[in-house]
């Protein structure tokens, strides 16, 4: 088979590593790719958000399959205009991919298949937004309705807090995104993420992982795309599992293909946990970065069949083969992410890591400049492992990260603090 990757994070580079250890690629092509990904896969320039341009593409270079790494080409019609095209894409039409392009969209399919998610209002207006925020009280949760980047959400610990969130919503802080406001009532517990491959009618459970969103250790400080994620996460014990399976994931499903919008593709459900039930936070419509990291380095070479199987719609056949292991992925930032950092600073050391089946070194953000590996974004490396253990997945991460050279990234030393 020949394949194309849309993306170039760490998320595409562990996508990219799995897919390639199925003797079934033949060839793989990764737009627009990175530095790391350059080393096992051709990279391509291209416009990802393009759907003509991608289908176009495709057509050139006699491909089989697309993988969409990214949200925004999902909810920009990517996989329709390639489904159009008749090329096999694996990922939701833009129908479907409202569920992580519009939080009030979720909460209203939720409402319709009565899955367990936070108490909620919608608003497209401030004053009335303001008036429910003081009639619930705080602390109460902000959410700009569309695609903010991960940032559109704000957990306000007092009803001024919560006033100002909204004025800077409706006062465009997040562009279009905050046109229209949902306020969310606070959930206690903890979170981990589930992730479940969809074909529109067959649901297929193919890992949990738990990340760490906050910069700082204990799990301090400003939100991030995510500074460490593991996998297994033990708050998602099979029980749980099965209870978000048959409570959120299944009703929710049946709830999109019956309004004619069946989902297809990777869909990441974030839950919070809270006395063995589990409610909804939120969905995304891809996997998780660095989540998917943890979870292509436990499953290998056998994400390419799941992946083909949940495209062509013949999820019902497929089987997924645990290692009883446990992953680990340390995210290695620049120096002041998520504020503002510097880019083009030099990356050692990164030739002598070691290459085995138990660590791999995923690029995040990388550029080769003048035969050297530069830094290219806040999130660069993923340092990432596995073990027998956590324990053991954790030292084996850590010690890759010790042997990188590169004076102006961070990381933090506690991953996986919770869980060990
Ligand atoms: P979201 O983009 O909706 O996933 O929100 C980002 C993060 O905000 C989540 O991962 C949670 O940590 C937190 N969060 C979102 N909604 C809620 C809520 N209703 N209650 C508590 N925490 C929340
Ligand atoms: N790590 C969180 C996300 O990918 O949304």
């Amino acid at each position: 088979m020949n394949i194309l990757i849309l993306g170039g994070g760490g998320r595409e580079h562990a996508l990219a590593w799995a897919v390639m250890q199925n003797p079934k690629c033949d060839k793989l092509i990764v737009a627009p790719g990175n530095a790391g990904i350059a080393q096992i896969a051709e990279c391509a320039t291209l416009d990802v958000e393009d759907g003509g341009a991608v289908a176009e593409f495709a057509g050139e270079n006699a491909i089989d399959l697309v993988i969409v790494g990214p949200e925004a080409p999902l909810a920009a019609g990517v996989a329709d205009r390639l489904r159009e095209a008749g090329v096999l894409v694996f990922g939701p039409s833009k129908a479907a991919a409202r569920l992580e392009a519009s939080k009030s969209f979720t909460k209203e399919i939720c409402d319709a298949a009565k899955a367990p998610t936070a108490g909620y209002g919608h608003f497209t207006d401030a004053e009335s937004a303001k008036a429910h925020v003081r009639a619930q009280g705080a602390p109460i949760v902000v959410k700009a309705d569309g695609l903010a980047a991960g940032k559109g959400v704000i957990i306000a610990e007092t009803v001024a807090q919560a006033e100002d969130a909204i004025d800077d919503m409706f006062g465009g802080a997040f562009g279009g995104a905050g046109a229209e406001v949902v306020i969310e009532e606070f959930m206690t517990g903890e979170e981990a993420s589930y992730f479940v491959l969809v074909d529109g009618e067959d649901v297929l459970p193919i890992g949990t992982a738990q990340d760490h969103k906050r910069v700082g250790e204990g799990d301090t400080g400003p939100n991030t795309g995510g500074m460490g994620a593991y996998s297994p996460a033990p708050v998602l014990s099979d029980e749980v599992a099965q209870k978000a399976l048959d409570e959120i994931v299944r009703p929710t499903m049946a709830e999109m293909a019956r309004r004619g919008t069946p989902y297809q593709g990777v869909l990441y459900v974030g839950l919070m946990i809270e006395n063995g039930l589990p409610r909804l936070v939120e969905y995304n419509v891809r996997f998780g970065d660095p989540e998917c990291q943890v979870l292509m380095m436990r499953l290998g070479g056998q994400v390419l069949d799941l992946l083909h199987a949940c495209a062509e719609g013949r999820l019902a056949e497929a089987k997924v083969t645990w290692a009883d292991d446990h992953a680990m992925t340390v995210v290695m930032a620049a120096e002041g992410y998520p504020g503002a950092y510097e880019k083009g600073t030099v990356i050692g050391g990164l030739e002598a890591l070691p290459e085995d089946s138990f660590t791999q070194m995923f690029h995040a953000g990388t550029a080769e400049k003048d035969g050297k590996i530069v830094a290219t974004g806040g999130r660069v490396l993923n340092a990432t492992a596995r073990g027998a253990t956590l324990a053991e997945a954790q030292a084996r991460a850590y010690a890759l990260v010790d042997a990188v050279d590169w004076p102006q990234g961070f990381c933090r030393r506690d991953i996986g603090w919770r869980a060990l």
